[in-house]
């Protein structure tokens, strides 16, 4: 059978992989779909730099878009990165040519995908992106294919290996986050501005894209309520022991009586759960549908090896001819959700107070939760000298969001806490 030509702009610690992987298993990946994969063509910015595997027999591009409009190529594959040009400009002229693409990149997914999956529709060809979502796992195709027949109700989960790796070596060392932070990007776990990671914006653009292929929606980035880890605190990590929990960054898509509730934040998890367990930069997915029940996938989140073996298996997918819809319905279809607003969710919280020792404290801080009808289920208190600022930690009751923020402002208002309360969620899966 007539080999399956691959175009592959984008060397680096993916793109790299991808090429090696080509080159090194070509036999038997082709008795795997049946047909010869060969690298014909190849763009990055540096031609001289070594990728670490032998690229002489592809013809070299300096301009992606030229290459992903060459003839030469059957399949494009874009491993550059960034919402905007080259990968968008690249990708589009691929799919107008009616060469099916691959691609990692949630950024341009999460911003454009609609638009690109209607020209990959329209010209009747492949836009996947496994590797745009928790690395290795295989989600997008559990969620596509695997769990087509269900309803699914409820897709969470932890996205980024960055920030499981800095929250768990909080725990296991006790350090500070800005410690943490440092040695991450000294061992390569943290990008030089991680900014993305740890403010939870990586997490959001895989979470709509999870929620997209869900509940067959187009993906909503900007209806997602987005916080980071950056405030979690040795302190709060050693509470939420405590009280049996373990803090993590969660994406959490949901059908909710007003919409699709979409969230990112640091959540209390408790212990003994499936996604309590998930250590350092591994990811973990937890699908519920109405006709499977809950679904747990765990596994790498990124690195050269895992999102290659994503990327790999897009790429069989279009040699073997299979061709799913981007987003699971026929993109003509799908619409943008209705949201359901922030302030409508329901859920337990931890608070962390800190308040000056001094009577009639702890009167206010009961007195404006109750206030706003919420409930307390019980506090720790940690005694020091009396007049010295103490935390008083409290788990509330499930209430709506919308009332907890009131609450904490009424608090911060009587002038009784000396910094700005600490407000993690609960999530009891
Ligand atoms: N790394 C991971 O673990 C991981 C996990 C999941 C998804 N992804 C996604 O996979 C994609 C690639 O990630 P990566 O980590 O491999 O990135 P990377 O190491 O930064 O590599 C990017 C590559 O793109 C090339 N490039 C950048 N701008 C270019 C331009 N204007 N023209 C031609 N080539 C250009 C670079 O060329 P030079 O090498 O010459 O500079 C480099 O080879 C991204 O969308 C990322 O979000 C990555």
């Amino acid at each position: 059978m007539k080999p399956l030509r691959v175009g592959l702009a984008g060397l680096g610690t993916v793109g790299a992989a991808v090429a090696k992987i080509v080159a090194e298993q070509g036999t038997a990946l082709a008795s795997r779909c049946g047909r010869p994969l060969e690298l014909t063509a190849v763009s990055a910015r540096d031609k001289a730099r070594d990728r670490g595997v032998s690229l002489t027999k592809a013809e070299w591009f300096s301009d992606p878009l030229k290459l992903a409009t060459s003839a030469q190529i059957d399949v494009f594959i874009e491993l550059m990165g960034g919402e905007g040009d080259p990968a968008k400009a690249s990708v589009e002229a691929a799919l107008a040519r009616g060469v099916p693409v691959v691609t990692g990149n949630k950024a341009l997914l999460a911003h454009h995908g609609v638009a690109l999956a209607k020209a990959a529709e329209a010209k009747g060809v492949a836009l996947n992106y496994e590797a745009a979502v928790a690395g290795g796992i295989p989600i997008v195709k559990a969620l596509r294919e695997g769990l087509g027949a269900n309803r699914v109700e409820r897709v969470y989960g932890i996205l980024n290996g960055t920030c499981n790796y800095i929250l768990t070596t909080m725990e296991a060392s006790g350090r500070a986050f800005a410690d943490v932070l440092g040695e991450a990007q000294r061992l390569g776990y943290a990008e030089a501005d991680p900014t993305f990671d740890i403010g939870g914006m990586d997490t959001a653009h895989k979470l709509c894209l999870l929620a997209a292929v869900a509940f067959g929606n187009a993906p909503a980035l900007d209806g997602i309520h987005v916080e980071g880890i950056e405030r979690i605190s040795p302190m709060d990590i050693m509470f939420a022991r405590e009280f049996g929990f373990r803090i993590k960054l969660l994406g959490v898509a949901s059908r909710a009586d007003s919409g699709i509730e979409q969230r990112v934040h640091p959540a209390m998890v408790p212990l003994g759960t499936p996604l309590a367990d998930v250590d350092g930069v591994f990811n973990a997915v937890v699908a519920d549908g109405d006709l499977v029940g809950k679904s747990v996938y765990e596994g790498r989140g990124a690195g050269a090896g895992p999102t290659a073996s994503a990327v790999m298996s897009d790429l069989l997918d279009i040699a073997r001819g299979v061709r799913l819809p981007t987003f699971g319905a026929p993109a003509a279809t799908i619409a943008r959700p209705k949201l359901a607003a922030m302030g409508d969710h329901q859920g337990a919280c931890y608070l962390r107070f800190t308040v000056i020792d001094r009577p009639g404290v702890i009167a206010v801080l009961s007195r404006c939760l109750a206030d706003q009808a919420v409930s307390i289920e019980s506090m720790l208190q940690r005694s020091r000298a009396p007049g010295e600022p103490v935390p008083v930690v409290m788990i509330t009751h499930e209430a709506r969001e919308a009332a907890m923020t009131k609450a904490l402002a009424a608090i911060v208002a009587a002038g009784v806490v000396t910094e700005q309360p600490v407000m993690i969620r609960m999530e009891r899966f």
